[in-house]
């Protein structure tokens, strides 16, 4: 008798779940999404340049473009204003001292351009084009003088920039990586 009670427990434990799990393959919502629909928000740059796409910019024409939607936040010729400067000659000297720049603090320059893509003008971020972008990273890097006033920046000469303080980070958990 007891055995038959559990018998049947089980089996309307086991009927539950197989119901639930149904539910749970089919909710019967949203809809399939394409490769493309998926590639329009996988936009992140790893350091090496990885998903970096087409196009090109030069420091001249980010110089126009940072004039128009940028030096209102950034200050002139990137110097600081009400955000960030985006220039800078500061060394950090100890973990608290000094100013942290894209320059001293940033150890990829491709992170630049992850950065301005997604997130810059403030207001209206993802509103810039791959060139526009190209172009307002190559002016930054010029700016700050880690490449020449005349280089392009594209996704082969973009991850061969190498940031000063590159070498200096410390990887507290390098078996995590
Ligand atoms: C309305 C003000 C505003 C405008 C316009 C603006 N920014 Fe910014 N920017 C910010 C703020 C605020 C931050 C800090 C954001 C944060 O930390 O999340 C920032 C951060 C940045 C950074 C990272 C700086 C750092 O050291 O962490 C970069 C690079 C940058 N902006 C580039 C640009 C570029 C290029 C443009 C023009 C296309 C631009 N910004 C326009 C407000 C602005």
């Amino acid at each position: 008798m007891f055995t038959r009670k559990r018998t049947i427990f089980a089996a309307t434990v086991l009927l539950a779940m197989t119901a639930a799990a149904a539910i749970a393959e089919t909710p019967n919502l949203g809809k399939p999404i394409d490769e493309a629909a998926i590639a329009a928000w996988d936009i992140s740059i790893l350091p090496d340049g990885t998903g970096l796409p087409k196009g090109s910019g030069t420091p001249a024409q980010g110089a126009v473009i940072y004039a128009q939607q940028c030096v209102a936040c950034h200050g002139d010729n990137g110097r600081g204003g009400a955000a960030a400067a985006l220039v800078s000659d500061q060394k950090i000297a100890g973990i608290n001292a000094g100013q942290k720049t894209i320059k001293n603090f940033w150890p990829y320059a491709t992170t630049i351009f992850d950065f301005i893509r997604r997130a810059m003008p403030f207001t209206s971020p993802r509103s810039l084009s791959d060139d526009e972008v190209y172009a307002l990273t190559a002016y930054i890097l010029a700016e700050n003088k880690l490449i020449g006033a005349d280089e392009a920046m594209d996704a082969q000469s973009l991850p061969k920039v190498k940031m000063p303080n590159r070498d200096n980070f410390i990887i507290r958990f390098p078996d995590r990586i």
